[in-house]
């Protein structure tokens, strides 16, 4: 499970909010305390000075064992005269104790130096929130998949659109509930407004939550993100490194971005990179395969021709049936 840098930053900088709030409160507490009951500060410090006691007992050496039994019960007894006086003047017993977010790793993120799950969390959840921030992914499920607006028909290979389409759906379904980094890439093709936007991003949403690191974005837009940092026009440059590192890569939209020599050797080498490190990319585009090979290099073509799955959209496009259906 990896994730890009600053997603780590992000969780890592909430959880220091964790911390250092658990600690405010915790001052607040004591601040209130020791306002309203001056005793229990006389009392506090009592029971510290039993501690301090105790090491002047080991350094003086004799009966030492007898004396530090007798500062230990007088220890146990003012903490119990605290405890009481505390609850006394209304407030909860653990009034005092600092409450961490996460009691398993005290909001430190690591349990014996491995993620804790509320580290694991907030990540998931970081990585998702970004995702969303750019697409309206809460929309696109599995579950609001309808096969009904495909055609059942048949045509001359004897299948219609919907059972064309119902194998598609429960091959990516399968692939994202068991979405891991031996998955294979997949490539979506067809027409506009036949759900390739809509099934790639129910993938994300699925490997997110499996906690694998999603990079969605149109060709267009990341392929015009790397340029621009190539050519040192943007602040951050690490959007190619991400694009070839992450656990899943999702180009949407192949063929809507700018052809130039740059971006032509740019797509081959993320395509080529993410095939030779076995990290899946799902690739979609309007283009059939005779437009992908005018607009591409043979070598592009024949990389996603011979190691790519390819699921060939049909049907009608969805937003125009959903217009009418709503006529
Ligand atoms: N089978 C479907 N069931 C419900 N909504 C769908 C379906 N397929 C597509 N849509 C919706 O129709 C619109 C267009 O689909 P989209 O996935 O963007 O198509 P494509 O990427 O193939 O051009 C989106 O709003 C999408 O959510
Ligand atoms: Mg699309
Ligand atoms: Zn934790």
């Amino acid at each position: 499970m990896s994730y890009r840098r600053e997603t780590y930053d992000y969780a890592m900088s909430q959880l220091e909010i964790r911390r250092s709030k658990a600690l405010s409160e915790l001052t607040q507490h004591r601040e209130e305390v020791f306002r309203k009951v001056p005793q229990l500060s006389e009392l506090e410090k009592r029971i510290s000075s039993t501690g301090f006691s105790i090491y002047r007992i080991i350094m003086a050496g004799n009966d030492v064992a007898d004396k530090i039994k007798k500062l230990e019960e007088e220890n146990l007894q003012l903490n119990k005269q605290f405890i009481d006086l505390l609850v006394s003047n209304g407030f909860p017993s653990d009034y005092l104790e600092i409450k961490y977010y996460c009691d398993k790793c005290q909001d430190t993120g690591f349990v014996n130096g491995q993620q804790c799950t509320c580290l694991k969390d907030l990540l998931k959840q970081e990585a998702s929130r970004k995702l969303n921030s750019l697409t309206p992914m809460k929309l696109c499920t599995f579950d609001s998949f309808k096969l009904d607006y495909y055609p059942d028909n048949s045509n001359e290979n004897g299948m219609s659109p919907r059972e064309r389409m119902r194998s598609i759906y429960n091959y990516c379904k399968k692939y994202a509930d068991e979405f891991s980094l031996d998955s294979p890439s997949i490539i979506m093709q067809g027409a506009t407004g036949l759900g390739k936007t809509h099934l790639s991003l129910a993938i994300a949403k699925s490997a997110i939550d499996l906690g694998h690191d999603v990079i969605y974005g149109s060709s267009y837009n990341l392929l015009n993100k790397i340029e621009r940092e190539r050519f040192g026009r943007d602040e951050d440059n690490d959007s190619y490194n991400n694009l070839l590192e992450c656990d899943l890569l999702i180009l949407d939209d192949l063929g809507t971005e700018y052809t130039s020599a740059y971006i032509s050797a740019t797509i081959y080498s993320i395509i080529n990179t993410r095939l030779l490190s076995s990290k899946p990319t799902i690739i979609s585009t309007n283009l059939s395969m005779e437009e992908m090979l005018e607009r591409y290099s043979d070598r592009i073509v024949s990389r996603i021709l011979g190691s790519y799955e390819r699921l060939v959209f049909v049907g009608k496009d969805i937003r125009l049936e959903k217009i009418k259906r709503n006529m």
